[in-house]
């Protein structure tokens, strides 16, 4: 089958600037955890779609703001994450847990502040909402829910969040090509054995079963029965995790939220940030397991060093890929056409049928059938 892309789609700045309207402004955006908002007035900050965000805790309510102040458009929040009221830096506004300026000093000076100007001068509101731990924010207020958008893989979304453990790396990149490349790149296993060698490729890696429901999809590829053997000491030692599998299992929630697991025993959750029509950022946060009880000594140093070897090997991963669509996007400045795919990167077909749904008002087909299977399900 062919792909449903082309060249300029991965090059234009017009077309990278409708992006960020059409998908990264209308789609829930992955933008932090429930522990990191679990105290009251604590806050994160996120950009979605070029815009500047916080979300923070209100009482117990996740509320979530454009992080500009009504006044002059400072930013209201800086860093990453921290704990406190809503006030401005630079002329000390002071807004409740609504977005309603509440403090204003030297307020007699201004010309009109009457009730209504107030109502007016709110700050801009963002959709919140979350599967398990995970924290999404939408700048379209109508947006359904995240569980709803991401239906037939909510549940998977829900049973990875509730397995992670400990917080044991981050992988932060960027890399010189379209983000859509690099959701891509994670969406098919073809290119494991050429690019990956020496990570993927060295746990032998069977054929993966693909899991299609509406415009998402799940990968799982099992590892081979001698690098089950190889990790017969984890399984015995650490039976009690509550998320099983025996190989590679992943998930990207359309269009940039990736979750992957490798044996249950390490998670891996991935942003695709876009920064520039040739530019994306990957964060990667790994997390070890959720485990039951205290461990022990021995139990707990065959873990970090499990964990250890995983953040390792996730790191070279990143780099592997990095380096692949790197060349990618540079080759495809000399084609005009898309290219084609196999069913191995079937994935990739409902990614960009997602994509084009919401880029384009005509109906899309993913391949000579039609109505294309991936159409049936709403994205927004
Ligand atoms: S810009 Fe925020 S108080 Fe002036
Ligand atoms: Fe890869």
């Amino acid at each position: 089958m062919k792909t449903l892309l082309n060249s300029s789609d991965y090059l234009s700045p017009e077309i990278y600037e409708a992006e960020q309207t059409a998908i990264f402004r209308s789609t829930w955006q992955f933008v932090g955890y429930g522990h990191q908002l679990s105290e009251n007035d604590a806050w994160i900050t996120a950009e979605i779609g070029g815009i500047a965000i916080f979300v923070q805790n209100c009482d117990g309510e996740l509320k979530g703001f454009v992080n500009s102040c009504s006044h002059r458009f400072s930013r209201l929040r800086v860093g990453e994450s921290g704990k406190g009221c809503i006030q401005c830096p630079y002329h000390g506004w002071r807004y409740n847990r609504d977005g309603f300026p509440s403090a204003i000093p030297s307020k007699p000076r201004f010309e009109d502040l009457s009730p209504e100007r107030l109502r007016e001068l709110r700050l801009d509101t963002v959709m919140v909402d979350s599967i398990g731990p995970f924290i999404f924010a939408c700048l379209n207020p109508g947006v359904r829910p995240a569980r709803d958008c991401f239906e037939g893989i909510a549940h998977h979304i829900e049973n990875i969040g509730s397995a992670l453990g400990p917080a044991i790396g981050v992988v932060d990149i960027e890399i010189s090509a379209n983000w859509k490349l690099v959701v891509e790149n994670t969406l098919e296993g073809y290119h494991l054995p050429w690019v990956h060698g020496d990570t993927f490729g060295k746990l032998d890696m069977g054929y993966p079963v693909f899991e299609v429901i509406g415009n998402q999809a799940t990968s799982y590829a099992p590892v081979s029965r001698a690098t089950l053997d190889g990790f017969a000491k984890i399984n015995r030692r650490f039976q009690n995790r509550p998320y099983h599998n025996e190989g590679y299992f992943h998930t990207v929630a359309f269009p940039a939220f990736g979750l992957g697991t490798l044996y249950g025993m390490t998670f891996a959750v991935q942003r695709f940030i876009p920064m520039a029509p040739e530019r994306t950022r990957l964060q990667v946060d790994l997390f070890g397991t959720k485990l039951d009880g205290t461990i022990d000594g021995i139990n707990s140093s065959i873990l970090n060093h499990f964990y250890a070897m995983s953040v390792e090997f996730s790191r070279k991963v990143c780099l592997e890929d990095l380096g692949i669509v790197e060349l990618q996007q540079q080759g495809i400045r000399a084609r005009k056409q898309g290219g084609i795919l196999s069913y191995e990167e079937q994935r990739i077909v409902g990614f960009q049928c997602a994509y084009l749904h919401l880029m384009t008002s005509a109906p899309t087909v993913c391949n000579e059938t039609t109505p294309c299977r991936h159409s049936n399900t709403p994205i927004l």
